[in-house]
């Protein structure tokens, strides 16, 4: 099949504007049209592979209407060969090739494909805001001929974002935002099922994640989409040669925003960015609701821990840290609360929590959890005096908020007693276990966020991208807060899809809200 990459053909070229312009993705399209001609197909796919793909298609939905075969059939005899086909057999390329790095993906099995996508599936359900922002998006095309690099936790929800960008019509490139939290189906499916390239294996050394950064990163993207900036500060670093190319990009969590605001502060950044965590309709429900659920649920899984009775100490009383604080007591612990800003420890006080340093904190506490994007927030100090048998985990971005090599300093000994656990033995016996090599614990040993908050995350992270692709160069190279009309926008979609209704100010309320001259 000589004629199988001709990506540039004439032929190719109708035949990826005909896809663009029934909002379908090549290879959909062609393994559809493949199914509509089995003579042609057999001997392609064989009969095997043509019964799963009808499956897959089905689950899809995808039917191709009349009009669009006849287009289909007209760019068939055209220069360069048959393009429908050549798509399907590039996606049958991907699906036989398993465990090696080429310049088109990096994913651990393609086996665990259809496992991924049955879980994408069963995180669409609960993302209706995406969905309704995807399906604008195949309609309209707004991110047409854009290439993105994004770098975020290679899980079930960043799929369906991942796909709503690409029926917006951008070109997508994924890796991952840490080392630990890729869902290897889920990457094994957006290759093979969307034929987006992923570059990201659960596990992955820092050596590999960084490799993986620099793949998205060969791209070339106009637009980053990151979680932690590691992917905006390679750019800036490693990269600068793309930094012309650039027009935007968008920032996920609250140490990104921190870290991208210190590289405008220091006049280092060399576009704009959206801080989606910015977004009410993020912070509020993700870092609270997401956070506090998700870390519980990464606790249990690493240790199968009882939660009721014991005492929880919760490092942080930011957006994250009120979530857990309030999920750990929902489940019966006694919770203690760690701060260094006044009003947050005041607000936990009056939340009912008891509030103490962590050096005291750090004696009595069965479970601990830091969530405050800083450094050993747990250090050597503190383990000195933490009880036999303490679980130490970590929910902020990075793994730097236990101080581990401080722990692996003071252990004679380190078991493994179950996955994602840790033991340090100490010198006086004392065993402390750290969980998922203090990386974020829900996506460690869990799997993040569930997909209902992930839904308005990403529907910021897919309007931010729009808004960027109309706006970009009229903006400066800062981080720039999300605009409040997308917010509500979306606060609203969300509560239509929940089926929840609100009252609507009257045109006498308006007045009256509006006016300083009402009074007593
Ligand atoms: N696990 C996840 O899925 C997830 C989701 C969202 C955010 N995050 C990350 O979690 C971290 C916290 O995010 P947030 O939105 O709650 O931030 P935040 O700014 O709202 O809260 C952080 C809190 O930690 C406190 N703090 C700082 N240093 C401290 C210390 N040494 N001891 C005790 N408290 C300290 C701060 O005063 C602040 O109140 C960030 O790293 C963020 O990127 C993780």
């Amino acid at each position: 099949m000589a004629w199988a990459r001709g990506r540039t053909t004439g032929a190719v070229a109708a035949y990826e504007n005909l896809c663009c312009s029934i909002g379908e993705k090549p290879a959909d399209v062609a393994l559809a049209w493949l199914l509509h001609n089995p003579a042609v197909a057999a001997p392609i796919i064989g009969p095997r592979t043509i019964d799963q793909l009808e499956g897959s298609l089905r689950a899809l939905e995808l039917r191709l209407d009349g009009d669009t075969l006849q287009r289909l059939d007209e760019i068939r005899p055209g220069p360069g060969g048959p393009a429908p086909e050549a798509y399907a057999w590039q996606t049958q390329t991907w699906r036989h090739t398993e465990n090696t790095m080429t310049s088109e993906f990096d994913v651990k099995d393609l086996s665990l494909a259809e496992a991924g996508r049955r879980r994408i599936q069963w995180a669409e359900l609960e993302m209706p805001v995406l969905r309704q922002i995807r399906e604008r998006f195949a309609k309209e095309h707004p991110l047409k001929g854009t290439k993105v690099s994004a770098c975020l936790h290679v899980t079930t929800e960043t799929a369906n974002l991942m796909r709503a960008l690409q029926a917006g019509g951008a070109e997508v490139v994924l890796c991952a935002s840490n080392p630990l939290s890729t869902q290897d189906d889920v990457a094994a499916s957006l290759v093979t099922h969307d034929e987006i390239p992923v570059y990201a294996i659960k596990g992955e050394d820092n050596e590999t994640y960084y490799k993986h950064i620099h793949a998205a990163l060969d791209l070339e993207p106009q637009f980053t989409m990151d979680d932690g900036a590691d992917l905006v500060s390679t750019l800036h670093k490693e990269r600068r040669d793309l930094l012309e190319g650039m027009r935007g990009g968008t920032e996920e969590t609250t140490t990104g925003v921190i870290r991208l605001r210190a590289m405008a502060a220091d006049g280092a950044l060399a576009y704009p960015i959206i801080a989606v965590n910015d977004a009410m309709t993020k912070h509020f429900f993700d870092n609270r609701y997401g956070t506090g659920q998700s870390t519980i649920d990464g606790i249990v899984r690493a240790t199968n821990i009882l939660i009721a009775g014991k005492t929880f100490v919760v490092a942080g009383y930011g957006w994250c840290g009120r979530g857990l604080a309030m999920r750990a007591r929902g489940m019966g612990a006694n919770v203690i609360v760690t701060e260094v800003e006044p009003l947050a420890a005041l607000e936990a006080v009056m939340d009912g929590f008891r509030v103490m340093p962590m050096a005291e904190a750090a004696e009595v506490g069965d479970i601990f959890c830091t969530l405050t994007g800083d450094i050993n927030v747990i250090d050597a100090h503190h383990f000195e005096r933490m009880k036999d048998g303490a679980i130490v985990s970590n929910s902020g971005h990075f793994n730097v908020e236990v101080n581990i090599p401080a722990l692996e300093a003071m252990a004679v000994e380190k078991r493994q007693p179950r996955p994602f656990i840790d033991q340090y033995i100490l010198k006086d016996g004392r065993r402390i276990n750290l969980l998922g090599e203090g990386r974020l614990i829900n996506l460690a040993a869990a799997e993040g966020h569930p997909a209902s908050v992930m839904d308005m995350s990403f529907a910021n992270q897919a309007l931010s991208l729009e808004y960027l692709m109309q706006h970009a160069d009229e903006l400066e190279n800062r981080v720039y807060t999300i605009p409040e009309a997308l917010d509500r926008e979306i606060a609203r979609l969300k509560l239509e899809a929940m089926g929840i209704r609100i009252d609507v100010l009257t045109e006498e309320q308006k007045t009256y809200l509006a006016s300083w001259e009402e009074g007593t």
